[in-house]
């Protein structure tokens, strides 16, 4: 990034010098690095956006949509999905229908089933909850829906930097995820990667440096979807975390996998906490959802920041469909999230603090 902005410091595509040419180095480095990373087999449809949500609406806004059209997602939906696919509603009469996950990967598959209907034009769904980090059979649900020529758009916001995602192989058509989250890259960077024949119209229209006497954006990809000077130095750190995220694929359970059992086990162990999420059997990213007695969350997150210097995030989470499956509505619940870089002392520290939150309030 410092490279980018101290050595480069010039716009990608809008000139033919040296300095243009090495930040579009830059820019089409890190399109083929994620490409080759996630299964899309052309990095010209590996499209740079500003985070998960732009990456999502151009997703969900490009197809035309008409009165009847019906789209399936989930009751986990972050507001990134769930507010562009009500916006679908509103303004043009789209259906929309939200299955609930309850764990079970059969009752999950026949709900798809049972809801797809002649109209479903798409299947807009995370790969994991940002909440509990419950993860969900995205391959089954495509396959389902595959047989219909439905596509399908997963947001793996929570997944990208945490699991292996191969769009050809798990039947995904459009993958969405920001840089900042599990693959630890800077903020301002998300990306949109698309496979197959998938034709959208750009949400966004303007300058792309190319084909300046058309009215129009060009018909060309990623120039199509890509108006407006990228951000060339958020890329190039994206371009870094891709890197380290690529060296420590070595097929071993992560680091962060092994931490969150950890805490876990020691959270359930605290006379007062609940903790919500997957059964113990089944695979959990590095998050933990919990609550203390029936305090908000809020006020935990507040005492572990003022007392404890520990960040979490409370409250609803931008996904109040999840909220009102797990009835926490009105408490929210305290999220803890952990990266490979956490320790097993911060895990035990953690612990401690709030086994002594949970006396202190019961001693009031
Ligand atoms: C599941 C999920 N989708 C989408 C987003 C939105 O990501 P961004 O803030 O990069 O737009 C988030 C962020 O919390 C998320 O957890």
């Amino acid at each position: 990034m410092v490279h980018a902005l101290n050595d480069v410091g010039a716009n990608p595509g809008r000139g033919s010098h040296q300095l243009a040419r090495e930040a579009a180095q830059i820019i089409s480095g890190t399109r083929e690095k994620a490409a080759r990373l996630f299964g899309c087999s052309d990095p010209k449809k590996a499209l740079f956006f500003s985070n998960a949500t732009a990456a999502l609406n151009q997703a969900i806004k490009g197809f035309t949509w008409a009165a009847g059209d019906h789209v399936i997602a989930t009751t986990l939906e972050h507001n990134s999905i769930r507010r562009p696919l009500e916006h679908l509603k509103r303004k043009y009469g789209v259906e929309v229908t939200y299955i609930h996950w309850n764990g079970r990967t059969s009752a999950f598959e026949q709900q798809i089933r049972q809801s797809i209907r002649p109209e479903t034009r798409l299947l807009a769904m995370t790969h994991a909850s940002n909440v509990t980090g419950s993860v969900l059979p995205v391959e089954n649900a495509a396959a389902i829906v595959g047989e219909h020529a439905i596509p399908v758009l997963v947001d793996a916001s929570q997944t990208a930097g945490h699991l292996p995602l191969n769009m050809q192989k798990m039947g995904i058509n459009m993958l969405a995820f920001p840089g900042h989250k599990g693959l630890l890259g800077p903020q301002g960077t998300g990306m949109l990667l698309v496979e197959g024949a998938i034709e959208m119209e750009p949400v966004q229209h303007g300058g792309t440096g190319s084909f300046s006497e058309d009215p129009e954006n060009p018909e060309q990809w990623p120039e199509k979807f890509e108006s407006g000077t990228l951000n060339t130095p958020g890329i190039a750190g994206l371009n870094a975390a891709l890197s380290v995220y690529e060296s420590g694929q070595d097929g071993n359970v992560s680091r962060e996998t092994i931490l969150v059992q950890s805490l876990l086990e020691g959270l359930q162990t605290i006379n007062g906490v609940t903790c919500y999420g997957p059964d113990k059997e089944e695979y959990q990213l590095p998050i933990v959802a919990f609550n203390v007695l029936d305090i908000p969350s809020q006020e935990i997150a507040m005492v572990l920041d003022t007392h404890y210097e520990i960040a979490v995030r409370a409250g609803l989470h931008c996904s109040p469909l999840a909220h009102e499956c797990l009835h926490t509505t009105e408490q929210g619940v305290v999220r803890v999230s952990l990266s490979k870089y956490n320790t097993e002392e911060e895990i035990n520290r953690f612990i401690e603090a709030i086994q002594e939150i949970s006396e202190s309030y019961q001693m009031l």
